[in-house]
């Protein structure tokens, strides 16, 4: 039996084509695996708890579990489109999910590795209470960035515990936090340091996982504080005005959402997660590797529980080059923007496998989505699936299949590169390998000319056709995986049902194929549609980058004193000649005098400005401006278009320094 798992979505917000990258490739290998024979529960669910959850519903106005309800219904309904299909998706905050997580924290008590500890926390006290995680704003104590009660995100990533930000400040209400002290409960990290080393040295799945695991159980393991001050979440048994820290209770949903697969299956979860019979595998994205590879799996031999096999992550998506930042509109939407469209979702499931390896960062765009779909999809694997379909169904209706040698062959070769690729989690690979068996059925097709042939000799088109059937049924099966839609609707037509195939059935031919009417795969994008999708892009981009300046795009103090900024005096004006816009000056900068070329000529007269102070950034590397040197530059507040210079309050001396 195997066990696969997706990374829980947090049922805070909609889907994105981020997640998809965790979800779609998931569900290609449990369609590999069952293709194969094998026995496999497929999981998954929202993590209903943590902080963000609880801060959102209250700017809305609900309730926490029914946030969590419209995302949970929300994630439900893309999976479905997409036919991402969970044996089991439940949620963090149901009952059954709650009385395991008490009795593996309950456990982790009996065997000693959860001691309390009184420690200083953020408490504000014109809200009068304690500010768990995102509920607290201050300064990183590691790199000085901004940072969040329990992550420096802005910064350098850091996982921060309670306690640790520096200059605390509520985030509801803005008022400087105090450190109070309180009694908190601690996961004894530090005692699993040996267990992990060898634990990770055999762990198999991908390598960029697994190198960020052997560095990281190489320093210094710290203790980590499970416990928070919140009303939402799963209650601490030993005290019960505290919740577990959404990190412990998130991960236990891989185990109680097996429990009900498995009441639905009627199979034994404990054969799974206690006698440890399953190979489980957990597919997650780059960004929680360290949940993963480290505290899990310590909480699992803490409690006695069944270890994890392989942990399969995948690189980050961005969107058209850019990080992905749902703030600055660089996102694509799974529902609004894709789904809405009428996209076939066989496309995106195509592109997130396809584009690169798995373990790479994956790049958005819609102009490469565009050419992939209509390059590979349709000129390659649709046209000749399509061309031999039509011509089978037009000419004979049923087939007798008297198959070349060097066709099974490369059939054979497809397969077998398919099942080496997806025990590599190598889903580029293996979807490469059916395009590549669709483009020599493309080349065999259109060297062999049946339609030529059909006129003087029925019996060697026949054979011929015979051949090109046997590599779309091939195909059929074979990118079932990757595009469940619209190969069951090819399987269908060539008299296959690919949910009971196997990879081995694609080497067994059958004595006649029937063909039924055949229907085009896959439609074209056109150049309209392309132009819609870009254009609803580009728009959030332009709303949310107007205006408001992102924090992940600011500077430290340290970048800002690299510029040398100083107050100047205007010696001597002139336009340049030649040109409209050009004026040429002599700054006294203090220490000497600067020839600078500025682009102020449509505004200002030379007479205006002689004699003025002007601030000047004194450091800029040298430019030529119609072949004149400019070594400094005025700066100017942009007010449409048009430069405003600067000037100091009051007067000061030529040389002073801006900071
Ligand atoms: N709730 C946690 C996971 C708990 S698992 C016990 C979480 N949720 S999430 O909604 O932020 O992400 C869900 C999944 O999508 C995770 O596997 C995450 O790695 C993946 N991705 C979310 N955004 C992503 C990208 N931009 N790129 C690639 N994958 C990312 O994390
Ligand atoms: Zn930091």
């Amino acid at each position: 039996m195997k066990l696969v798992t997706c990374g829980l979505p947090y049922a805070n917000g909609k889907a994105h084509i981020g997640h998809l990258r965790t979800y779609i490739p998931a569900d290609v290998y449990v369609r590999y695996l069952r293709l194969k024979g094998e026995d496999v529960i497929f999981v998954c669910g929202s993590d209903s708890h943590g902080t963000p959850i609880v801060v959102n519903a209250e700017q809305q106005g609900l309730k926490p579990e029914e946030l969590v309800g419209i995302y949970h219904e929300h994630f439900q309904k893309i999976f479905k489109e997409l036919d991402i299909e969970f044996d089991y998706y439940g949620r963090t905050d149901s009952g059954y999910h709650h009385e395991r997580t008490k009795e593996i924290v309950q456990r982790l008590l009996n065997n000693g590795y959860i001691y309390p500890k009184e420690i200083e926390l953020a408490y504000c006290p014109r809200c009068e209470r304690f500010l768990p995680d995102r509920y607290v704003e201050g300064i990183c104590p590691y790199c000085g960035a901004i940072a969040r009660g329990d992550e420096c995100d802005q910064g350098c990533g850091k996982h921060l515990e309670p306690g640790e930000i520096l200059e605390p400040r509520c985030k509801i209400c803005g008022t400087p936090a105090e450190y109070r002290k309180q009694r908190h409960y601690y996961f004894r990290l530090s005692a699993f340091k040996e267990f992990l080393e060898k634990y990770i040295s055999d762990l198999r799945g991908t390598e960029n996982a697994l190198n960020y695991a052997k560095e990281w159980v190489r320093g210094e393991l710290r203790d980590w504080c499970i416990t928070r001050n919140l009303e939402w979440g799963v209650r601490f048994p030993e005290d019960e005005e505290l919740v577990v820290y959404v990190w412990v209770d998130a991960p236990i949903g891989y185990i109680s959402f097996t429990e009900k697969a498995c009441e639905k299956l009627e199979k034994d979860w404990k054969e799974i997660w206690i006698d440890g019979n399953a190979e489980i595998t957990h597919f997650i994205g780059l960004d929680i590797v360290y949940h993963h590879c480290i505290f899990w799996p310590a909480m699992l031999k803490g409690a006695d529980y069944a270890l994890p096999d392989a942990v399969v992550a995948s690189g980050m998506v961005k969107v058209e080059g850019r990080k992905f930042s749902k703030s600055r509109g660089y996102v694509v939407w799974v529902e609004e923007d894709y789904l809405k469209s009428g996209l076939n979702p066989d496309y995106l499931r195509y592109y997130i496998v396809n584009y690169t390896s798995h373990q790479r960062d994956l790049n958005f765009s819609w102009h490469v989505f565009r050419d992939k779909v209509n390059n590979e999809l349709i000129a390659t694997l649709g046209n000749f699936i399509y061309r031999v379909m039509h011509f089978a169904w037009k000419n004979f209706g049923k087939v007798r299949m008297e198959v070349d040698g060097e066709v099974v062959n490369r059939i054979r070769k497809a397969k077998e590169t398919i099942e080496d690729a997806i025990e590599r989690w190598e889903f580029k690979e293996a979807s490469d390998a059916f395009m590549e068996l669709a483009g020599f059925g493309n080349a065999f097709f259109q060297s062999s000319k049946p339609w030529e042939v059909i006129k003087r000799d029925r019996d060697e088109a026949e054979r011929t056709i015979a051949s090109a059937l046997a590599v779309v049924r091939a195909l059929a099966v074979l990118a079932y995986p990757v595009l469940p839609r619209s190969m069951k609707a090819v399987a269908e037509t060539v008299g296959m049902n690919p949910e009971n195939a196997t990879l081995e059935s694609v080497l067994q031919i059958p004595e006649y194929v029937v063909v039924g009417k055949p229907d085009v795969p896959f439609e074209r994008i056109d150049d309209e549609k392309m132009e819609e999708l870009e254009g609803i892009m580009m728009k959030r981009i332009r709303d949310n980058t107007e205006g408001e300046m992102k924090m992940d795009e600011r500077i430290g103090i340290e970048e800002f004193q690299k510029l040398d900024i100083r107050i100047g005096r205007v010696v001597k004006a002139e336009k340049v000649k030649g040109s409209k816009k050009l004026m040429r000056l002599e700054v006294d900068i203090g220490s000497e005098i600067r020839q600078v070329v500025a682009g102020i000529a449509g505004e200002y007269e030379p007479g205006q400005l002689e004699g003025e102070p002007v601030v000047v950034l004194a450091n800029i590397k040298p430019a030529k401006l119609m072949g004149m040197e400019s070594d400094g530059m005025i700066l100017a507040a942009d007010v449409n278009g048009k430069p405003v210079l600067l000037k100091p309050e009051k007067d000061v001396r030529p040389g002073a320094r801006v900071r």
